[in-house]
């Protein structure tokens, strides 16, 4: 049997390695996208190390041209792609917690060029190759803090968190990007799903959160092996609640 290949941005560390290490243990190839070569390689060398199928691939996701050799040299590496795990992500550019009333437009601007531009120009670059694979997954990384519903209403916790322009708009609009290329993919094998990892212990959070990155990686995986029968166009994972110790399990959540 051929091994199905799975490209993962962000992937040198966090949750995206997790991801990467998780998807290597169901038999994939995984490839590490990294911006930095250095940080990718030495990722897919431990992957390596430890019997995986792993790769490092150059990937800034902001990046036209580095987007473009990496979808180069998948199609002469591989001539197809089963997996696109949408990734890499920020919080901030600046790190400055701001009111909306104060956010900068230049951090805004920064922030969506890779939490939402960088995943149309790497979903878009991908595309054809994943179109040649049987039946392609491609798993966005959102967040619980682009839910509306969890923004403004009272059965997540979320909803008492300060306000914050750019972070959750970014999400808020990854979730319908999910909801678009779903929507133009519905009658072909691919199912395009965002993954919630909830609030995980990464350097995107200094270090804070309930969950291990392994446990944060564990939506990812979910969607990105789903069988045919799956959902598509869905926002699937942690579920945060005001119930109890705050722990939903996984589920699908409301946009
Ligand atoms: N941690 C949480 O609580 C949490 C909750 C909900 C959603 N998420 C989402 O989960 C995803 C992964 O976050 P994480 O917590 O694992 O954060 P992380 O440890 O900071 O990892 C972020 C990854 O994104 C990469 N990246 C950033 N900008 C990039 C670019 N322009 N091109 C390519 N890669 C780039 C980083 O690469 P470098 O090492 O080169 O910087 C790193 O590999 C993000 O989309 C985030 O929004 C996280």
């Amino acid at each position: 049997m051929v091994n199905k290949i799975a490209l993962i941005t962000g992937a040198n560390k966090g949750i995206g390695f997790e991801t990467a290490k998780q998807l290597a243990a169901e038999g994939m190839t995984v490839l590490i996208g990294a911006r930095d070569a250095e940080r990718g390689e030495q990722a897919a060398r431990e992957l390596r190390e430890s019997g995986a199928g792993a790769h490092f691939v150059q990937l800034d996701v902001t990046d036209d041209a580095s987007v473009a050799r990496a979808a180069k040299q998948i199609e002469k590496d591989y001539g197809h792609l089963d997996v696109l795990v949408n990734n890499a992500g920020t919080a901030s550019v600046a790190r400055k917690r701001t009111q909306p009333s104060e956010t900068a437009l230049e951090d805004m601007k920064a922030v969506y060029e890779i939490n939402v531009f960088g995943v149309v120009r790497v979903t878009n670059a991908m595309l054809p190759l994943l179109q040649m694979a049987p039946a392609a997954r491609i798993v966005n990384v959102s967040s619980e803090a682009g839910s509306i519903t969890s923004q403004t209403g009272t059965t997540s916790p979320m909803g008492g968190n300060p306000a914050s322009a750019q972070y959750p708009s970014s999400k808020a609009a990854v979730n319908m990007l999910t909801a678009q290329y779903a929507k133009q993919l519905r009658d072909v094998p691919i199912k395009v799903n965002a993954a919630n990892p909830g609030f995980t212990q990464t350097d995107f959070t200094g270090g804070r959160g309930v969950r291990t990155a392994a446990q944060g990686a564990e939506p990812s995986v979910y969607l990105a092996t789903l069988p045919d029968d799956g959902p598509s166009g869905v926002l699937y994972g942690h579920i945060w609640t005001t119930e109890g110790d705050g722990d939903g399990g996984y589920g699908v959540l409301s946009w």
